[in-house]
């Protein structure tokens, strides 16, 4: 559900007064009081007008929240009670809506909580502003830039624990749509003598001591520091720890901002070191020495302080050193070297550890606004928070507190001018009559400070800058000259006789009568500090550093750019800048916020009202009130006044239609406000009382409790009407749904019994339409059964009939064939027994024939000549040209096979064929080697090396080499040997050595003896008295005895022209030596497998057992 929209003012549930201008009566007391008021009711926020008066509450209120910031968004700045984000958001939505550059000047005195509240405005504006990843991120960087600039910028001070000691100015960027872009920090002069020396209960830059408690032990070691606050001489000691604040967590927000910002780790780094350096700079103390030439010169006690400088910041520790103990002066080409004597050896050191903190801070504020410039060219709407030291008044006051106090008398300059103006103009504006109220202007004490000639700065410059002796007191001499008449001037030595009795200004001092109080001046140190001058040899010395960032803070050291130029004053360059910011401010559209210090004390719960009335007058906020009262004390839209008001009469009640300024005039006549009392702008009503405003109120808030009532009564009324028609509606809904419901039940059964009925109905009805058709059908079967026995009985008939006829018709044909038949052969009998039956046989035979070979034509076998089919024979007078023909068929196509042989191939064909005759149907061995190809050799002996000296010792081609059997003829064992047939020998050779062990001549070969079984046994017999048969006959085995006896056979045959006997016989004789063997093949047992075996029996019998 939307939130309610509740439209609330200022004036609601106010404690005290909001506005100050409807303070009544109006007095310095009242308007205490109700600052007393509010502040005693946590109420820490005040209008005058627009302008918001804010009073340090030094404690934390739960005013700040998100919800806060959600109840004030987008609210008018007079629609709920006084607060900063109601300043915020009006200065936002003026920029964003109205695109109006905005600034935020936020004054008062040191302590009164300036810092605080330029966060929150900047902390509101971020919160409401555009979201997004990059938006986010610029505006992140934006708030981190504070807690950086706060550590180097802030400091511990008698009115402050964390008092700026510099002034800031802060733009921040936006684009058309209010989103943040980026942002420009520009600051302000920061009280370097504070690096140096603390006055009494105050302490140094808050960085130092963050450094030392927060580091870790190693980054301490790096940066060559101790954790001993003691040890440094530049920390005053008597309140190095503040009370609720821990350095050491804040020295880990002060990185982690550092990084957010953007500060790379080698720019962390570098800025800490530059810091240890300045820290330990405050420890290099001198003593005098005399020298010869009777000067004093001041020399280093411990250098050890200066070696660890040197060694962090990379300088050359000679340089320095020198640097401490002289000083040139250049002038016209001539260079004079003065020693230093301690006093100004001590200051040169001061002076070096200032600048290099001075330096260090600006180069801070450039980094920083380079991260966080605008990426974009477009332009932009601009939001600057002004947050700048307050006003002090210090026992000792110096330069620093001189120049902070110019300051703020610019701003309350501003001030003045751009709040009596705007309300100026808006008197013209509305065309309202206006009367001039008289207010003190400061302008005069801005004179006495900044006039071009006789300013207080001016003559400071000229103190500066004249040749001869000057000093502090010779520009006190001036003043006293130039300034003594002035109103706002006082020195003891003033010629206005008004403070010539004033004994409680000492001697060297003068007293200037700011806005804010009378500030007295010590005026020692003032020439030096507006001099602000660095001895050359110093700055020299810290360019030739070997560390980048130190050589970048001192330019001016670089020897190639030597400006003899005296540099700007400080006073005059503040003067200048201060001037820059003025012209600035007064192009954007002003916001106040003047803030008020409560107490001294830093405080809760303690409101001195002493403190606050001289706030209150000096800041002339009084004046401020008046001259807003003038006029008229309030004023308001009519649009507002119309919605806020418009309950009070009945034609405004509850709608308006007309103008809003008619109405507004409707409602004031109507409730007979006087016309005195009231005025039309053009935009706006003036009211001139604030007792008719609170008037107004009390009848508003009698006709809301009224209205409220009303309200209730008809809301009651209109609730219980809107539950009585609601359950009206409600019964007639449910009623007709509920009839709905009957009838559709009841037209349900109906229709479920009709269709019950309807399909009885048609069931019985197809049933009987099936029976009458299934009756049909059955006739009509009948019927047509009986015709077709009928037409078969007629048909039979018939058929016997053409039957009985068409035998008739033969047999008359037959008898009367055969009856002619036996005529003729009676007739011609004597004619066909001579020709007749010669004739006819031949001519049968011969068709027989004719019939038969073209028949066999049809049915001749394949080609292929071991195919056995052949057609049965027909006629049996055919048997023996049938075989005959059969037998040509088949010769003629094994011819028509054999002429496709090769040579090669008839060669082994023959070979086959010679193993066919030789051995088929006589060994049991032969079909098993029809398939075998004969390969003749088997051992490759003249590649394989194994057999080279076989092969060296055989000349002639070898048509045999296989290992065969040998039997051993005394027990019937094998051994291997090699058989080797050639053309004209056969050989036996060792199977491993190769050597020969028989060669015969295929002449001394007699005969080949083999069984008919199934073995690889065969005896080679020998020619009786050759040489190889002195020996005896071989007795063999080989797997391929039948390709190895017709081998031997053929090449018998061929060389000899001899028929080698081959004896196919089971039983054979061997001639061994001189014993005739008897080799006899009998049937064996398989228990050796397929293998046959060979034993000796007797002398005379060998037996070999073929399985
Ligand atoms: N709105 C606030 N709520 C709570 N505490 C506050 C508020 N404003 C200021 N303070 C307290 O007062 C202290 C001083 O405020 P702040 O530093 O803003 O003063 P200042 O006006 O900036 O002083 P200086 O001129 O010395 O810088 C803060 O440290 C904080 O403790
Ligand atoms: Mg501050």
């Amino acid at each position: 559900m939307a939130k309610m929209e509740v439209k609330t003012s200022l004036l609601d549930d106010m404690i005290g007064v909001g506005d100050m201008v409807l303070l009544e009566p109006l007095n310095e007391e009242s308007f205490i009081n109700n600052l007393k008021k509010r502040f005693d009711h946590d109420e820490v926020y005040t209008y005058i007008g627009s302008v918001v008066i804010s009073i340090n509450p030094y404690r934390s209120l739960p005013i700040y929240t998100p919800e806060k910031v959600e109840e004030y968004r987008n609210r008018n700045f007079y629609e709920l009670s006084p607060h900063i984000f109601a300043l915020s958001d009006e200065a936002y939505r003026s920029l964003r809506d109205q695109d109006k550059d905005q600034c935020i000047l936020i004054t008062g005195e040191s302590g009164a909580g300036k810092t605080e509240a330029s966060k929150l405005v900047m902390s509101y504006v971020a919160a409401v502003c555009g979201k997004g990843a990059e938006v986010n991120q610029v505006k992140e960087q934006l708030l981190q830039s504070n807690p950086v600039l706060e550590a180097f910028g802030n400091a511990k001070t008698v009115r402050n624990d964390n008092s700026s000691r510099f002034g800031k100015y802060m733009d921040i960027e936006f684009d058309f749509k209010g989103d943040p872009l980026g942002g420009v920090i520009s600051n302000y002069l920061l009280e370097k003598s504070r690096v140096v020396k603390q006055p009494r209960g105050e302490r140094n830059f808050h960085i130092f001591y963050q450094i030392l408690s927060g580091a870790s032990d190693e980054f301490l070691c790096k940066l060559k520091l101790e954790r001993d606050f003691s040890r440094y001489n530049y920390l005053g000691l008597d309140s190095a720890r503040v009370n609720g604040v821990d350095d050491a967590s804040n020295f880990r927000t002060v990185r982690n901002a550092m990084q957010i910002v953007g500060f790379m780790d080698h720019e962390t780094q570098s800025v800490f070191e530059v810091v240890a350096a300045v820290l330990k700079l405050g420890n290099i103390e001198f003593k005098p020495e005399s020298r010869a030439n009777g000067l004093d010169e001041s020399k280093i006690k411990d250098k050890n302080e200066l070696k660890e400088i040197c060694e962090l910041t990379g300088i050359d520790q000679s340089v320095l050193e020198r640097a401490f103990s002289f000083r040139t002066v250049e002038a016209k080409q001539e260079k004079v070297s003065t020693t230093l004597n301690v006093a100004q050896a001590y200051y040169a050191r001061d002076a070096l550890a200032k600048n290099l903190y001075s330096r260090l801070f600006s180069w801070l504020v450039t980094r920083i606004n380079e991260s966080i410039k605008a990426q974009t060219k477009v332009r932009k709407k601009v939001m600057g928070v002004l947050d700048i030291y307050g006003f002090e008044i210090f026992e000792d006051n110096s330069f620093e507190q001189f120049i902070i106090n110019y300051c703020n008398e610019k701003l309350q300059q501003i001030f003045i001018e751009l709040t009596l103006k705007e309300e100026q103009e808006e008197y013209i504006r509305e065309g309202i009559e206006w009367t001039h109220i008289e207010y003190f202007n400061n302008a005069i004490i801005c004179d006495l400070i900044e006039n071009h000639q006789t300013g207080i700065l001016a003559m400071l410059d000229e103190e500066c800058l004249r040749p001869g002796t000057v000093t502090d007191d010779t520009f006190l001499e001036k003043l006293n000259q130039v300034c003594a008449t002035h109103q706002h001037f006082e020195s003891r030595m003033s010629k206005c006789s008004r403070f010539l009795n004033d004994t409680s200004l000492p001697h060297s001092c003068f007293r200037i009568q700011h806005y804010a109080g009378k500030v007295m001046y010590q005026v020692e140190g003032f020439v030096d500090k507006n001099n602000d001058l660095l001895y050359r040899d110093l700055s020299q010395a810290m360019w030739k550093a070997n560390h980048s960032l130190i050589k970048a803070l001192f330019p001016e050291g670089n020897p190639a750019k030597i400006n003899l130029k005296r540099p700007p004053t400080a006073g005059s360059q503040f003067k200048a800048s201060v001037a820059t910011l003025m012209k600035n401010l007064q192009t954007k559209n002003p916001n106040y916020i003047r803030c008020i210090k409560p107490n001294d004390k830093k405080a809760a719960h303690n409101f001195n009202d002493a403190l606050v009335c001289h706030q209150i007058r000096y800041l002339g906020l009084l004046e401020n009130v008046r001259v807003r009262r003038a006029g008229y004390a309030f004023r308001q839209p009519y649009e507002a006044c119309l919605e806020r008001y418009k309950m009070l009469c009945k034609q405004t009640w509850p709608h308006w239609k007309g103008p809003a300024r008619a109405g507004v005039e409707v409602l004031f006549n109507e409730l007979g406000i006087p016309e005195e009392e009231f005025s039309f702008g053009r935009s706006k009503i003036f009211i001139r009382n604030p007792r008719t405003l609170f008037k107004l109120e009390d009848l508003r808030k009698q006709r809301l409790e009224d209205l409220a009532t009303l309200i209730g009564k008809i809301y009651r009324g209109w609730k219980c009407r809107t539950r009585f028609l609601l359950m009206k509606r409600s019964q007639t809904v449910i009623a007709s749904w509920y009839r709905r419901y009957a009838q559709q039940k009841k037209y349900q059964k109906t229709k479920s019994s009709t269709i019950t009925i309807q399909s009885y109905v048609r069931g019985w009805k197809a049933r009987k339409l099936l029976r009458e058709l299934k009756h049909l059908k059955r006739c009509n079967e009948a019927a047509t059964v009986i015709a077709a026995y009928w037409h078969g009985t007629q048909a039979r008939r018939e058929l016997k009939r053409l039957k009985e006829e068409a035998r008739r018709k033969h047999a008359v044909a037959l008898i009367w064939a055969y009856w002619l038949g036996l005529k003729v052969r009676r007739e011609y009998r004597k004619f066909f027994r001579a020709n007749a039956g010669r004739k006819i046989y031949d001519f049968t035979v011969q068709r027989l024939m004719q019939k038969y070979f073209l028949e066999m034509k049809n049915k001749m076998p394949s080609l292929s000549p071991i195919d056995k089919n052949w057609p049965a024979r027909p006629y049996l007078f055919l048997d023996s040209t049938h075989k005959e023909l059969k037998r040509i068929f088949h010769l003629w196509r094994c011819k028509k096979y054999r002429d496709q042989f090769t040579d090669q191939q008839k060669l082994v064909y023959e070979e086959k064929l010679e193993a066919s005759e030789l051995f088929k149907d006589k060994k049991a061995l032969y079909p098993a080697s029809v398939g075998q190809p004969f390969q003749g050799s088997y051992l490759e002996i003249s590649e394989n090396p194994k057999y080279k000296k076989l092969k060296d010792a055989v000349d002639e081609k070898i048509i045999i080499a296989e290992v065969v059997n040998k039997i051993n003829r005394a027990n019937g064992k094998a051994a291997s040997r090699i058989f080797l047939l050639t053309k004209n020998y056969v050989l036996l050779a060792d199977q491993k050595s190769g050597t020969i062990k028989s060669e015969v001549p295929l002449g001394d070969v007699t005969k080949v003896s083999m069984s008919s079984q199934n073995d690889g046994f065969f005896a080679v017999h020998l020619k009786e008295g050759s040489e190889a048969a002195s020996k005896g006959d071989f007795l063999l085995s080989s797997d391929h005895l039948i390709e190895m006896a017709t081998k031997l056979y053929r090449t018998t045959l061929s060389q000899t022209k001899q028929k080698l006997n081959i004896e196919i016989s089971d039983e054979f004789l061997v001639q061994f030596k001189q014993d005739t063997v008897c080799v006899k093949f009998i049937q064996g047992s398989q228990k050796n497998g397929n293998i046959p075996t060979c034993k000796r029996k007797n002398n005379r019998l060998l037996e070999v057992a073929v399985p």
